[in-house]
């Protein structure tokens, strides 16, 4: 798996309405943008406490690549949501009400005083199943086309892309660790629970202190959110019903033939 760099800059502020006319899937998506970093971190600490118990080197491969590309996810949103932050009201309430009770006290006290780190693990790889869906929606026609400016589709696809590339990942670190299905659901309840949480209050937040924010639509993009086909909602929840199945693995959903053009284009535009 290979650990590709986005160079966008977004020197440019990012405007707070970048997804087409739809303001308030913007919203929801500069706040998992905001939670990006912190999620990410969390995710690369979860696998890397049980790198040392895979013994095979594929998978040790795997690992390496994974680590590798959510790092650079981390840097690229870093980037984007410094720019954004200048259009959107100031969110670094939010930052520190995402990272620091639940990085700084919850995961700790869950994994040095509980021992719980095969928990972290389920979680990481239930919120993977949930980007994992994320990415391939983005790739499915006129979706990326909504993305009003170049450097922000740019970012989203190559995240997208890597995060299809590294789906399987998490879960099957998981299962070779031991992980079993209870765990797994507890971690899919986690995941979905705190990220919904968290996306609920954040883009709240947003709508409340945007003066242009139009009011009039929010009924209709709120009613699109969940059941338009590839809508964010609508993913979220079919991603959770089909987590559940007893017999579920990612490998399930292969990578879209757009993502793979897409990271095939990189390499030809790179050599
Ligand atoms: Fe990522
Ligand atoms: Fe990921």
């Amino acid at each position: 798996m290979k650990v590709r760099k986005n160079k966008q800059t977004f020197s440019n502020p990012v405007p707070k309405h970048w997804a087409g006319d739809e303001a308030f899937q913007s919203h929801i998506l500069n706040v998992l943008s905001l939670m990006f970093p912190g999620g990410e971190g969390f995710f690369i600490r979860s696998v890397k406490q049980f790198k040392d118990q895979i013994d095979d080197p594929k998978l040790q491969e795997a690992i390496k690549g994974f680590i590798g590309q959510e790092m650079q996810h981390t840097m690229a949103h870093e980037r984007f949501n410094e720019s954004v932050q200048k259009n959107i009201a100031d969110m670094g309430w939010f930052n520190w009400l995402f990272t620091v009770p639940t990085f700084e006290w919850l995961e700790p006290f869950a994994r040095n005083s509980l021992g719980l780190h095969k928990l972290c693990l389920s979680i990481t790889a239930a919120a993977e199943n949930m980007t994992g869906g994320f990415a391939q929606s983005l790739f499915a026609p006129g979706q990326a086309e909504k993305i009003l400016r170049d450097d922000v589709r740019d970012l989203y696809l190559w995240h997208a892309a890597e995060e299809m590339e590294h789906r399987d990942l998490a879960y099957d670190v998981f299962l070779k660790v031991g992980g079993n299905y209870p765990t797994r659901i507890a971690g899919l309840a986690l995941a979905y629970g705190i990220i919904s949480a968290y996306v609920a209050v954040g883009t709240t937040y947003l709508i409340l202190t945007d003066k242009e924010f139009p009011w009039a639509k929010l009924p209709k993009q709120a009613w699109d959110l969940f059941t338009q086909e590839n809508a964010i909602g609508r993913v979220f929840l079919e991603g959770m019903v089909d987590y559940l199945r007893t017999d579920f693995h990612p490998s399930q959903h292969p990578m879209h033939a757009g993502a793979l053009a897409y990271l095939a284009n990189l390499e030809k535009a790179a050599s």
